[in-house]
């Protein structure tokens, strides 16, 4: 599956797709989407992340259709915090998650050449708090507490460097 996935920039074409998932409410509650948004004002959104650009978004592309998003946020060049959503929830507990994440992580240790990149996930995010640990990530401890579907929970923070990266992801001789 993991082949199959790629990342590249988000497109106006994309906008439908992803005001789409805004119709999701299991999608929204799970990703701290605002639930019940019309579709004008999901668009607007969209086409706002697009335009404004403050944060890396990429969308994640199996053959031609989207199938979710990376965020690499920040603003310094050596470390940024890794985010993801795979949509709609239909297509979750597939592998999609793990992929779409790992793929950030490349993105982040090879494009941008970052020494390190951190996560956070709620305590009961479980699905998201296992991809963090299958993708090597070391636990740095928690900070504070962020409501997730609904309840305040405790937000579990991670941290991969670019040095651990590569020694479990090591580049094949000849690249
Ligand atoms: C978190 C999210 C990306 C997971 O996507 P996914 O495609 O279901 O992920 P995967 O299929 O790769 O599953 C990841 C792991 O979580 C486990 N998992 C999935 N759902 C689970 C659940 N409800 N409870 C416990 N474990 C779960 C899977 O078994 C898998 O572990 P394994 O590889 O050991 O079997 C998806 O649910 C999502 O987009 N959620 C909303 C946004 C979000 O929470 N993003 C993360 C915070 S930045």
């Amino acid at each position: 599956m993991e082949s199959s996935v790629h990342l590249r920039p988000l497109r106006h074409t994309d906008i439908a797709t992803y005001a789409d998932w805004g119709a999701d409410r299991q999608l929204c509650l799970h990703a701290g989407w605002t639930v019940d948004l019309d579709r004008f004002a999901r668009e607007a959104h969209w086409l706002r992340v697009l335009e404004d650009g403050r944060v890396l978004r990429l969308a994640a592309v199996r053959g031609e259709e989207v199938i979710g998003y990376v965020d690499l946020a920040g603003t310094e060049t050596d470390h940024r915090e890794l985010g993801y959503v795979v949509g709609p929830s239909s297509r979750w507990g597939q592998g999609l998650g793990t992929t779409v994440a790992r793929l950030g992580l490349q993105q982040g240790f090879s494009a941008l050449g970052l020494e390190w990149i951190d996560a956070e996930a709620a305590e009961t995010n479980h699905a998201s708090v296992r991809i963090l640990q299958r993708l090597g990530m070391t636990e740095t401890g928690e900070q504070g507490v962020d409501t997730y579907l609904g309840v305040p929970t405790p937000t579990r923070c991670f941290r991969i460097t670019r040095e651990s990266y590569l020694r479990q992801n090591p580049v094949p001789e000849g690249k």
